[in-house]
C-alpha cells in the first residue's frame, strides 16, 4: 500500500494511534472501482476527494500524485478486479484536542487497493440481475452528507440493521422523502420519469448517480432531481440503487412491500447496459 509518501508492505504500515482519523473521524475518503486493471472514473472521484478536503479545511491533496499512486499501486499488485481506496486525515497531533493542530501537521495520506474474487464480483452480478431488498430508517446524520468524511456511524447502523433484516440496503428517509442509502444514491421511476433527490448537503452527490443521471438524459428518459415521497414507493414503477461499487442495483421490495410487479424493470436493464459498456468498455 502506499502511505505518506512511500510504498510499503500491507503488514508493515503502521498509523500512530493518535491520528485524528481515529481519534475524531478527522478525515475523508474515497473507493474507486478497478475494471480489468483500470480504475473507472478516477478522475471525478479524486476531485471529490479534493473538495471533501477544501470543505473540511484539509490540505489541498496532490491529485497528480495520487493519480501516479493508483497506477502503480494497480500495476505492483497486479489488480485486475477490485477497488483502490484512499484515506486522508488531518494527522497526528497529541495531546489528544479537538481543535486543529496549532502549527500545520502533515496529513496522514493512505491507498491501498482490494482485490475482487470471481465469487464477489459473481455475488454483484446476481445482485444486479435479480435485484435486492432494502429497509427504510430515519435520517440521523449531520447536514453535510455531501462531504466523503470517514465519520460513518450512522451509516454503518443503518446498514447493520439492513443486515440483521436479511435486506441488502437501508435507505434514509429526511422529513418524509427517501433520500439515499446507507452507502449508495437511490432513483425511482415514478409516471415514467426518473426520480432522485437533488444533490445537495443532505446526500453524497455520488459518482455513480453522476453517471446514470447523464446516461439517462442520454437514453431520452426524463430525470428531475426531486425528493422521491416514502408514500409513492407503493406506486413507482422501478426501484433502484447506485454506487461505484455496486453499480446500478435495481431493488424489488422495500420494507417487505414489493416495488412495482417485484421484478426487475426495463429502465433499470437499461441504465445497467450503459453502465456495463462505460466501465467495461
Ligand atoms: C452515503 C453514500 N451515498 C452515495 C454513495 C455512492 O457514491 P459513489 O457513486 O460515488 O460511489 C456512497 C458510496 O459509498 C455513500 O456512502
Amino acid at each position: 500500500m502506499y502511505l505518506n509518501g512511500q510504498y510499503v508492505p500491507y503488514e508493515e504500515a503502521k498509523i500512530p494511534v493518535e491520528d485524528r482519523a481515529f481519534l475524531f473521524a478527522d478525515g475523508i475518503y474515497e473507493v474507486v472501482r478497478v475494471y480489468g486493471g483500470r480504475p473507472f472514473d478516477l478522475e471525478p472521484h479524486l476531485r471529490r476527494l479534493a473538495r471533501s478536503a477544501r470543505e473540511l479545511r484539509l490540505p489541498e491533496p496532490d491529485l497528480e500524485g495520487l493519480t501516479r499512486v493508483t497506477h502503480e499501486l494497480i500495476r505492483r499488485n497486479g489488480v485486475d478486479e477490485g477497488t483502490v481506496y484512499y484515506q486522508i486525515s488531518r494527522g497526528v497531533h497529541a495531546p489528544r484536542a479537538h481543535a486543529f493542530p496549532g502549527q500545520p501537521v502533515e496529513p496522514t495520506v493512505l491507498v491501498l487497493t482490494h482485490p475482487l474474487t470471481p465469487e464477489a464480483v459473481a455475488a454483484g452480478e446476481r445482485r444486479r440481475q435479480e435485484g435486492v431488498t432494502a429497509i427504510t430508517v430515519p435520517e440521523q446524520r449531520w447536514a453535510r452528507c455531501d462531504i466523503k468524511s470517514v465519520s460513518l456511524l450512522p451509516n454503518v447502523l443503518a446498514k447493520q440493521q439492513a443486515a440483521e433484516q436479511g435486506a441488502y440496503e437501508a435507505l434514509f428517509v429526511r422529513d418524509g422523502f427517501v433520500i439515499e442509502g446507507s452507502s449508495s444514491n437511490v432513483f425511482a421511476v415514478i409516471d415514467g420519469a426518473i426520480v432522485t433527490y437533488p444533490a445537495c448537503n443532505y446526500i453524497l452527490n455520488g459518482i455513480a448517480r453522476q453517471r446514470v443521471i447523464r446516461d439517462a438524459r442520454s437514453l431520452g428518459y426524463t430525470v428531475l432531481e426531486q425528493g422521491i415521497p416514502l408514500a409513492a414507493l407503493d406506486r413507482c414503477q422501478e426501484l433502484f440503487v447506485t454506487s461505484t461499487t455496486s453499480e446500478v442495483t435495481p431493488v424489488v421490495a422495500v420494507d417487505g412491500r414489493p416495488i412495482g410487479d417485484g421484478k426487475v424493470g426495463p429502465v433499470v436493464r437499461a441504465l445497467q447496459q450503459a453502465y456495463r459498456a462505460a466501465a467495461r468498455g
